[in-house]
Order: C-alpha cells, then structure tokens, then sequence
C-alpha cells in the first residue's frame, strides 16, 4: 500500500503534506507534488493535512482518481524531493475544488 498525491493538489500545492512525513517522500514538480510509492510507510499522517484533500490511500482513491498511482510512481523517479513547508502557488485557493485539472499538469 501506499498513499496518493490525486488531481485536486494541480495548481495548488498547499505543501502542508510535506511538514509532517517522517521519512520526506515527497517529490515536487512545478505545479504539483508526488508521494514515492516505495518509500512512504502508510503512517497517514499527510492526508488530514492536506487543505485541498487530495491525499488518499491508494485502496480508498475517490473514482477517476486511479491514474494517479501510475503517475505518482513515474514523477517520484524523476522529480527532486521536497522536505520543507513552502508558500502555496498563486491562485491556489481559485484552483483548489477545480475538476479536470489533469491536462494543467507539468511535467
Ligand atoms: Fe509520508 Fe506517511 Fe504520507 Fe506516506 S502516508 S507520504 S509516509 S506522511
Ligand atoms: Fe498538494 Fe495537498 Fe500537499 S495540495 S502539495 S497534496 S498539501
């Protein structure tokens, strides 16, 4: 098992999840976050924290969502890591919510 960064994180990137993983396995990408699949330890820890809710385990992925744990595992390889909080992207609180947010995303 692992957990999964889904679409609504596109365009916002609050970064919150990233203060509270014990073992950083985030990766950041311009406009959106991943979480590595083979380091994440299921502690759950980020899913409250994520303002845009769009953490979820990879069992309990909201439908349409399932993309994501292909994608995540793909980006973590090749995205740097990101350990430290930092400030959310402009408009982030007008994307967040936002549907069909997939093709905003940058690779
Ligand atoms: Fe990190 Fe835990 Fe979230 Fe996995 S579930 S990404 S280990 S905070
Ligand atoms: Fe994205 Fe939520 Fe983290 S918007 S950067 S998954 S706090």
């Amino acid at each position: 098992m692992t957990f999964v960064v889904t679409e609504n994180c596109i365009k916002c990137k609050y970064t919150d999840c990233v203060e509270v993983c014990p073992v950083d396995c985030f990766y950041e990408g311009t406009n959106f976050l991943v979480i590595h699949p083979d380091e994440c330890i299921d502690c759950a820890l980020c899913e409250p924290e994520c303002p845009a809710e769009a953490i979820f385990a990879d069992d309990e992925l909201p439908a349409g969502q399932e993309a994501f744990i292909e994608l995540n595992a793909e980006l973590a390889e090749v995205w740097p890591n990101i350990t430290e909080m930092k400030d959310k992207l402009n408009d982030a609180d007008e994307w967040d919510g936002v549907e069909g947010k997939l093709d905003k995303l940058v690779r």
